[in-house]
C-alpha cells in the first residue's frame, strides 16, 4: 500500500533503458588464471560473466546508447536537464553528459552536469531529478548512470569488474514507477574504496568495503523509517547496489537480522533473486548497478503492478540512501524486455588473452593522440583522441 504520498503529482521513472560493453568474458576464464574453482565466482560471488567494452566504447558511448531509445520514444521538447552520474569520468572538468547531449541531438536549452560519489551518485541524480519535476511537472529530466569498473589486474577484486549504463527519464505521471517521498540517507568518511587522481584503477579494502556497505545500508534504512518510510514487511522487492550479486543477498540477510525480521533465509533470498539476472552477467557497473537490478526485476515474469520496491543504494567512501516506489499499472508496455535480454546474449565472447589485451588498450586510450579501431556495433563510438580532444561519432559515420 502507498501510504506516504502527498497531494502533489506523482513523480518517478517514466522510461528506463540500458547499454553495456560489446564483449563478455566468462568468469571461468579468470578462475583458470587465478587457479581457483569457477564456483568461487559463480556461487561465492554470484557472478557468471563480466562485460568488457570494445576498444571504441567508453562511458560516453554506453550512456548515449542507453539514452537513445528514450529520446527516440519521447522526443526532447520537455527535457530541461541531463544528470550524468559516474565515478569513471573521462575528464576532470567537462561533463561526459555534454558529449552525450551532442550525440543525441538534444536542444541547447538544456542544462547538463556530472555527479560523483562512487556508486551512489545516480541515486542523488534521481532524487534531484524528482525535485526538479515536482517543481515543474511539465519538465522532464534524463538521468544517466554510466561506468567502467577497473581494479588492479590479478588482484582479488579483478573478478568484480564490469561495465554498463542505465538511462532513466524522470517525469510527472510516470509510466513505470512512482517514487514515494520518504528517503533515508547516511554518510560516513570511510576508506573502503577510492581512486586517487594518479590511478586508473580503484584501490579497495575488500573486507572493510563489505562491512561498510552493510553498516551504511542499516543506517540509511533507519533514517528512511524515521522519515515515514514503509515497514520492512510492507516491501515486496528490494533492489540493492550489486558490486557482485552475492553482496545484495548478504546485505539483505544482514538488514533483516538487524530488524528482527521473521522471514526465513529462503524467503529473504527469494526477494533478491529476481533482481540479480542482469548484474550477474554484466559485473559491477558501479552507478548503474542498482538500476540494472530494477530493470532485471521489471523484465521478469512477475506482474509487479502496485507492488512496493525499496532501493538500497551504496557508494563507497561512503554514502547510502534508501527510498521506495510503487510500480504503476500498465508498466510493462513501457519496457523493452526482449531487447534487453537479447543485448546480453549478443555480446562477443572473449577469452582471457583478448580481455587482457582490451584492458591494456583501454589504459592507453587517452594518453596519446590515437585512432580507435572500429569494433563496436553500438550506435555511437569513441573514435580516438586528437590534440587531447576526445572524438565521438555515430558508428554509421
Ligand atoms: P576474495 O578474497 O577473492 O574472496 O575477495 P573470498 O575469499 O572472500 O571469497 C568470496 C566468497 O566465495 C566467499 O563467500 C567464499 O566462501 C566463497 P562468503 O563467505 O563471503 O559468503 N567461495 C566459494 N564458494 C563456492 N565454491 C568455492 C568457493 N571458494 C570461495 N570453491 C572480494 C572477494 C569481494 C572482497 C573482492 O572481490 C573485492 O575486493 N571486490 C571489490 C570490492 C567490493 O566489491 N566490495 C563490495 C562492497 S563495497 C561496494 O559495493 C562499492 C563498490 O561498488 C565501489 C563503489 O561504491 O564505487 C565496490
Amino acid at each position: 500500500m502507498n501510504t506516504n504520498q502527498t497531494s502533489s503529482p506523482a513523480v518517478g521513472i517514466d522510461d528506463i533503458a540500458f547499454a553495456t560493453g560489446a564483449n563478455r568474458i566468462d568468469l571461468a576464464e579468470l578462475a583458470g588464471r587465478f587457479g581457483v574453482e569457477p564456483a568461487k565466482y559463480y556461487v561465492g560471488l554470484g557472478q557468471s560473466e563480466m562485460s568488457v567494452p570494445a576498444a571504441d566504447e567508453d562511458i560516453v558511448t554506453m550512456a548515449a546508447a542507453a539514452a537513445a531509445p528514450i529520446i527516440e520514444r519521447h522526443g526532447s521538447d520537455r527535457l530541461r536537464t541531463v544528470l550524468f552520474a559516474t565515478e569513471s569520468g573521462i575528464d576532470q572538468s567537462k561533463s561526459a553528459g555534454v558529449y552525450v547531449h551532442r550525440l543525441l541531438g538534444l536542444p541547447q536549452a538544456v542544462r547538463v552536469v556530472e555527479l560523483k560519489q562512487a556508486c551512489y551518485s545516480a541515486t542523488a541524480a534521481l532524487q534531484f531529478a524528482a525535485a526538479l519535476v515536482a517543481r515543474n511537472p511539465e519538465e522532464t529530466v534524463l538521468v544517466i548512470a554510466s561506468d567502467v569498473a577497473r581494479y588492479e589486474l590479478h588482484s582479488n577484486a579483478e573478478p568484480t569488474q564490469g561495465a554498463g549504463a542505465v538511462a532513466m527519464l524522470v517525469a510527472a505521471d510516470p509510466a513505470i514507477l512512482e517514487l514515494e517521498t520518504a528517503t533515508g540517507v547516511y554518510t560516513q568518511d570511510v576508506m573502503d574504496f577510492w581512486r586517487p587522481n594518479h590511478s586508473a584503477t580503484a584501490i579497495v579494502d575488500g573486507k572493510l568495503s563489505i562491512s561498510a556497505y552493510q553498516d551504511a545500508i542499516e543506517g540509511a534504512w533507519a533514517d528512511y523509517r524515521s522519515r515515514g518510510g514503509a515497514d520492512f514487511s510492507e516491501v515486496d522487492h528490494f533492489c540493492y547496489h550489486q558490486p557482485f550479486t552475492k553482496m545484495a543477498i548478504k546485505a539483505h540477510r544482514h538488514l533483516a537480522k538487524s530488524l528482527g525480521s521473521e522471514r526465513t533465509q529462503e524467503e529473504l533470498d527469494a526477494q533478491i533473486e529476481p533482481t540479480t539476472g542482469y548484474n550477474r552477467r554484466i559485473g559491477n557497473s558501479y552507478t548503474a548497478s542498482v538500476y540494472l537490478a530494477l530493470l532485471a526485476l521489471l523484465d521478469g515474469d512477475d506482474d509487479l503492478t502496485g507492488r512496493r520496491i525499496a532501493f538500497l543504494s551504496y557508494g563507497s567512501g561512503a554514502v547510502a540512501e534508501c527510498f521506495s516506489g510503487i510500480v504503476r499499472p500498465g508498466y510493462r508496455s513501457a519496457l523493452r524486455s526482449d531487447a534487453n535480454r537479447a543485448r546480453l546474449d549478443a555480446r562477443t565472447v572473449v577469452d582471457d588473452a583478448r580481455y587482457l589485451q582490451l584492458l591494456e588498450d583501454a589504459a592507453s586510450a587517452d594518453v596519446h593522440d590515437s585512432d580507435r579501431p572500429r569494433e563496436t556495433g553500438a550506435p555511437f563510438r569513441f573514435a580516438g583522441v586528437v590534440g587531447d580532444r576526445r572524438q565521438y561519432e555515430p558508428t554509421s559515420a
